[in-house]
Order: structure tokens, then sequence, then C-alpha cells
């Protein structure tokens, strides 16, 4: 804040009279104090009672878990391009550069706000069942699940969406050519870039199994199966070869042609489900997203088949009815209650959440305010009830009019949130010989066995079985928040379960807890899924409070890995402020 040295004027004022000097030193003051400080009720462009500081540019922004896709979103908007174009360029360039979850051959979710229209939607380009595919397809001669089947072969990969949902996207929300946009990561690819830090540690955390699949270990690594130095170029041809075909011919170089007829080449060979008619055959879904409100902001979320936007909104309608100020941030009272609401609303995940399309989904039941109302009248706030005890849906209420607010948002740039993903770090570790692409594994992201927990330790129904065309249950959940009907901010993370519990600690640290954005992200998280009846904390909850925790009865352990890792944009006044999380290395916010 500058400050304004009052002696520089007082002396030219000393002629005058002493009643008149003291009027116009008072009304010069006043002018000062309003000139100078920022106008009333907004937050001054920098503060410092956050440790945290985000990123701060007023044209256009990218929050990415690796810098160069980030700077090539940055790139596609200096040239013109509007956030759609920057997003869909970023989503291909992670494609190249950040290959454990940036992806081809996966599928995910992008949530647009565009603002001329003030429309918000939501692009499903979820992964689909392949059409061979039955409900117990993992499950062996003794009916249980042979996980090793489920997660790391061919069968594990449902039919990729990603290139479907990117192009999709700028086809109805872009402005510029699929050349534009694909360019870049196709120079990434052939060009090359050099190995991080970061990089390198993924490989490494993947090494042993990626290994085993030979097309993942010629892609990744040297002839004898050794990582490359840091700092060597990485040049993936087969990948520029593959993202070419898409440039040329759209979305029939990926889903038909020799993309298509190697991909399905690789299935026949190796038991896998993947046919050229679904490939053909797959679709993108357009739907509304799903909409909430918590005190003065609306929410703008995912609807199924996530079920990230329903219980985000379900947790907060529960805390809503709490001063969680009052407690304090990270509170024992706080996470107490935090934690009651997480179990409530995972409980009726495991019972409800499915594909929409296969399953009827009681979505507004479930976001009603009135339903978290008697939710909330089930915790007790001194002591955790067992997860044993909480049955899902109980009292679960009539269908309610009131809930599904429409707010419409003032022009304030576009913005859109994507998750997208292969479902494990490198998926199915499995790449498709000649296309530079990694399978998915997210068939296992439905109940092979309903009732019986996934790889997330998630117990789901058979609203998640498997069926041919159907998508796996997500808990993917890119968000928006607005405020007063204006864009105020956006983000998302990974983590499988673990996100729905990230973001919405992210947006609750900003909204009440008026956190900036860096320090809403970064701030210690918890997690509970409901099942199993364990409160996952990060370092950095205070161990005097975790011992408070279990005395209430909280099952609590400390995480051995960090909580989600959230990629969050902040609108404000005109401006944006960016967060990458810090809980792991390479993530960048690219700004101008
Ligand atoms: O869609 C889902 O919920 C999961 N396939 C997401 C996977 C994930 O976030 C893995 N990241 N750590």
């Amino acid at each position: 804040m500058p400050r304004f040295n009052f002696g520089i004027i007082a002396p030219s004022l000393k002629l005058l009279r002493p009643p008149l000097v003291k009027l116009i030193r008072l009304l010069l003051l006043i002018v000062l104090i309003v000139g100078l400080s920022p106008a009333q009720g907004q937050e001054p462009i920098l503060n410092f009672k956050n440790r945290f500081l985000p990123i701060i540019a007023s044209h256009g922004m990218v929050a990415a878990p690796e810098k160069l896709a980030s700077e090539v979103g940055v790139e596609i908007m200096r040239r013109g391009g509007n956030a759609v174009d920057a997003a869909v360029a970023t989503g291909f360039a992670l494609a190249v550069t950040y290959p454990r979850a940036g992806n081809l051959g996966g599928g995910g979710f992008m949530l647009i706000h565009m603002a001329d229209t003030d429309k918000q939607t939501f692009i499903d380009y979820r992964e689909t069942a392949p059409a061979q595919a039955q409900r117990k397809l993992f499950l062996n001669e003794e009916g249980e699940v042979d996980r090793m089947r489920e997660y790391f072969s061919h069968q594990s990969a449902g039919v990729p969406g990603s290139v479907a949902g990117l192009l999709y996207a700028l086809e109805h929300y872009g402005t510029m050519s699929l050349k534009q946009v694909l360019q870049p990561a196709i120079d990434l690819a052939s060009k090359g870039f050099a190995i991080t830090f970061a990089l390198d540690a993924e490989f490494a955390s993947r090494q042993k199994r990626l290994l085993q699949d030979p097309e993942a270990a010629r892609l990744f690594f040297d002839k004898n199966g050794k990582r490359r130095a840091v700092g060597s170029i990485f040049r993936q041809p087969d990948l520029a070869w593959t993202l070419q075909q898409i440039r040329k011919r759209g979305m029939a170089g990926f889903y038909e042609g020799p993309v298509a007829d190697r991909i399905v080449a690789n299935m026949e060979a190796n038991e896998g489900l993947i046919t050229h008619a679904d490939l053909a055959g797959y679709k993108v879904v357009e739907r509304e997203p799903i909409r909430g409100t918590f005190r003065g902001y609306q929410i703008v979320g995912a609807p199924p088949p996530s079920s990230g936007g329903t219980h985000i909104i379900q947790i907060l309608n529960i805390l809503e009815g709490y001063d969680a100020n009052e407690w304090g941030h990270n509170s024992a009272a706080y996470l107490h209650h935090l934690t009651e609401a997480m179990k409530l609303a995972f409980a009726d995940r495991s019972r409800y959440m499915g594909d929409p399309d296969f399953t009827a989904i009681p979505v507004e039941q479930l976001i009603d305010k009135a339903y978290a109302a008697r939710l909330r009248e089930r915790i007790n706030p001194l002591l955790a009830t067992p997860s044993a005890d909480i049955q899902p849906g109980i009292e679960l209420g009539h269908k309610s009019c009131d809930t599904t607010q429409f707010t419409v948002a003032d022009a304030a740039g576009n913005l859109v949130t994507n998750t997208y993903t292969l479902n494990f770090s490198f998926g199915s570790h499995i790449a498709v010989p000649g296309t530079g692409m990694l399978l998915n594994n997210e068939m296992a992201d439905f109940a092979s066995r309903p009732g019986f927990a996934n790889a997330y330790g998630l117990i789901e129904s058979e609203a998640n079985s498997i069926a041919p065309g159907k998508r796996p249950l997500s808990s993917m959940s890119p968000t928006m928040v607005f405020q007063d009907g204006k864009a105020w901010l956006a983000t998302g993370s990974p983590g499988g379960s673990i996100i729905i519990t990230a973001v919405l600690q992210t947006i609750i640290n900003a909204m009440e807890f008026e956190m900036n954005i860096a320090s809403a992200a970064a701030a210690a998280r918890v997690h509970h899924q409901w099942m199993p009846d364990r409160l996952l904390l990060e370092r950095g909850v205070s161990p005097d409070t975790i011992r408070i925790l279990e005395d209430m009865g909280h099952n609590a352990v400390i995480s051995e890995r960090t909580l989600g890792r959230t990629q969050s944009i902040m609108l404000q006044d005109g401006l944006l402020y960016g967060a990458t999380d810090t809980r792991r290395p390479g993530g960048w916010v690219a700004s101008y």
C-alpha cells in the first residue's frame, strides 16, 4: 500500500487562518484516504493476511500440472484464442508432456463458462464400456474380482473419449482451427522436450510395471530399460503421428482409419474388448451441470456420471447449517462436522450413483437443502458416528422444487475447468504399438462386484455395475463457484475418491474462511469416504486437534500421501489469481 507524507503539503497551508486550515486538512485527509484505499468492500489486490500468494495476471491464465502445457495454453490466448481453445491445446499438450495422466487414450469432463452467453455447460467425454463388456467381466471362478485383469489388462480399457471430447469442445465453444490448437502438441511430441525432475520421478515411480509392457518400455525408457537422464530430450514420434492423423481428419483420424486399426489389432492380440464399432460409435454427451448454493455463492459442478458435483453440493448443504468460521479452520469441531458430512454423502454415493443414461439417480433429492437438514440432525456434535451405523439414503426426501437454483453469471471472462484421466497413473501401463498412446484402465471404476470395495476403496451398487456402452461412475469434479452471479472460482483435482473432498475443501476455504486461492489450495486437507471408516489427515493438522478427534471416536490416520492436487483460478476485480497445488512437483501457472 503506498504511503503519503502530509508534511509536504502542510507548510503551504501556514498562511491560512487556523479553522480554515483545519477544515482543508480534514478534507485533504478524507480525499487521500478514499483515493488510496480499495473501494468499499473490496480487498486490496495483494493483502498479506495469507501465508501463500497466488500468481496474478490480467489477460489469460492456465494452471496445470506441467509447465510446457500451461504455456501452450497461454500462447494460444495471446494469439487471440479463447479459454476453450487454450484448454483444448493444453489438453493435447499434456498428452505429450504429462504422460502419467494427460492422454489421448482416456476420458474426462470439461466444465465451461461462456461469458458472452453466460452459459455453463458440461462436456462428458467419459470412457464407455465396450459392447462386449458384461457384468461379470472381472470375476474369477470363485466369483471374486481378478484385480490384475481389472487394473492392468487390455480388458481394463474403456472406449477412449478424450479426443472426441476435446474436439467437441473446440467445435462448439472454441474459435480456432484444429490445426492451430494441435500444432503445439505435435511439435512437443516430434521435436521433443527436456526431461524434467518431475517427469523423471513419474517414470521412476511406475518403472517396474511400465517395463512389463514392451511398447510402454520402448516409449518411456532406453533400450536397456533404464530411465533417460534428466535434461535429455524426450521425443515421441509415434504420438506425433497419431496427433497428425487427428489434425488431418479430426474425429475420424482417431476413431477410424489407421489409429483405430492399431488399437483394435492390439485388442485382438491380447483378449481386449474394444472393436472398430465401439470406436466409431463413441459419443460425447453435453450435459447440464449440477447447481447448488452455499450462502451467497452459487456452485456449478459435475453431474452424473460424476458423483463429484452432487456430493460436493450435498456436503456444502449440510455445512451451511453450522458456523464453521466460529469454530475456526481445521479446528477439531470443524473437522468433526466436515468428516461426518463426508461420511453421510459417501454412504449415499455407494447406493445411488452411476451412469444416468442407465439408472435413475435421485440427484435432486440428494442436493435438496431439506434433506441436508435431516442429515444434519443425524450428526452428533460431540461423537463420531461409526460408518457401520450409517445406512445410505435413510429418510431420503421427496423430490424438491427449490434446490437446483439457476444463477446467471455476469460477463467476467470465459472459464474452463477440465479433469481428464487414464484412471491410474499411466492407466493400465499398456501402450498401443505405433500410436505412442497408453490405454486407460477406467473399467476398474465400475463396481465389478457391487457391494465390495473398488480400487479406491469405494463401495458401489448395481447402479455402477458393468454394462455395454455404460460410463463408469467417476469422482472427477471440475467445479466453478459464482459470487452474486459473477464467475469467481474454477478448480478441480485428481485423486480418485479424494477428488471430491479436495475440491470441496478448496472451495470452502475460499468461500467460508476467505482464504486467497493459493492459501485455500495449500491448507492441510482431510478425507473420509464412509467406508473404510477412516479419517485420513494430511500432515499439517495439529497433533492436538487429531487427539481431540480421536477422543470423539474418529479413526484418525495420517496419510502417507498428500491428498489431491488442485489447479485453481479465481477471478476478482478484473484480475486472475492462479494457484497450482504445491503438493507435487512440476505444476505451473502460466499467465500474461
Ligand atoms: O474417474 C475417477 O473417479 C477416477 N478414474 C479418477 C482417477 C484419479 O483421479 C487418479 N488420480 N490420482
